[in-house]
């Protein structure tokens, strides 16, 4: 584990993308099911089987690996030089580099000239865009990057209602000889719209026993916002669904009691 031994006093601050190994441990679930679910839902809003996707924000690349052995092409993309390495290793080692890539980009303005069938965007990375101006941007390049009629499946979840507090997640997570403890707090501050969230692995290792807690800002979301903004891009949300795959009621206002929901947009025009 680059950068992360016994004798570290902890690394509090740090980038948790940073530690790519410990990040992939933690997420280690298998992720088939629910692109499955992306995929259907590619195929059934879209213009056919989807065979070529982009995943802004690809971390560790768990998703390209599955999509490359589904025999898929997949483009990833992040803004984290370890967590592409890791993705690029992964994919190489699987063999699948003529079908899947992990490119250097950032969500914010990433633009390539190849067009896919469909884009998704998984757990909550598409909060780390900030800003009114880097959601149009993305929004806007993504669209480019579609097919006509493309599919964009954004996994994004929202604001807690009044008097409901986000709670702690927790899970555990073990692979090979070294286990860990996760801890995702959540913070939200509705007066900036920025959720303070601070991830903690507890994770015992050959090498011994360390705690790694990194603290993430991200962008607090309320449905009415993502909608107005949505209005000024070229997608149309068609549909909502919630975590566990179900289509929500066209009326469904989603709010954070709802943890995840996947909103299904497709390019209009
Ligand atoms: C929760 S991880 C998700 C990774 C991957 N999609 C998965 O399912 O494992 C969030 C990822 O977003 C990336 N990220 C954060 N801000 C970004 C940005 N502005 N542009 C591109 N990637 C970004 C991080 O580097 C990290 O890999």
């Amino acid at each position: 584990m680059d950068g992360f031994t016994a004798a570290d006093p902890g690394l509090h601050g740090c980038e948790l993308y940073d530690q790519a190994e410990l990040y992939d441990i933690a997420y280690d679930w298998d992720v088939t099911l629910e692109l499955h679910f992306v995929l259907t839902c590619l195929e059934f809003y879209g213009r056919g089987e989807p065979m070529r996707l982009l995943e802004p924000a690809c971390g560790t690349g768990r998703n390209l690996v599955v999509l490359g052995r589904m025999g898929l092409e997949a483009t990833g993309y992040d803004i984290n030089p370890a967590t592409l390495n890791f993705a690029r290793r992964r994919l190489q080692e699987e063999g699948l580099e003529s079908r899947c890539r992990a490119l250097p980009g950032s969500m914010a303005d990433f633009h390539c000239a190849e067009r896919f069938h469909g884009a998704f965007t998984a757990i909550n990375s598409f909060r780390y865009l900030l800003e009114d101006h880097e959601v149009l941007s993305h929004l806007e390049a993504t669209a480019s990057m579609l097919e006509a009629g493309g599919v964009y499946v954004i996994d994004l979840s929202y604001a807690m209602p009044p008097r409901m507090r986000p709670r702690v997640i927790r899970w555990n997570s073990r692979r090979g000889d070294v286990s860990m403890k996760v801890a995702w707090r959540t913070r939200e501050d509705r007066a900036t719209a920025r959720s303070h969230e601070t991830c903690t692995l507890d994770v015992k290792g050959p090498q011994g026993e360390q705690c790694l807690v990194t603290h993430h800002t991200t962008r607090l979301w309320q449905a009415e916002e993502f909608l107005a903004l949505l209005a000024r891009t070229p997608f149309r949300l068609e549909a909502l669904y919630d975590g566990h795959f179900q289509h929500l009621p066209d009326s469904t206002i989603p709010h954070g009691g709802m943890d995840n929901v996947y909103h299904v947009l497709v390019k209009q025009g």
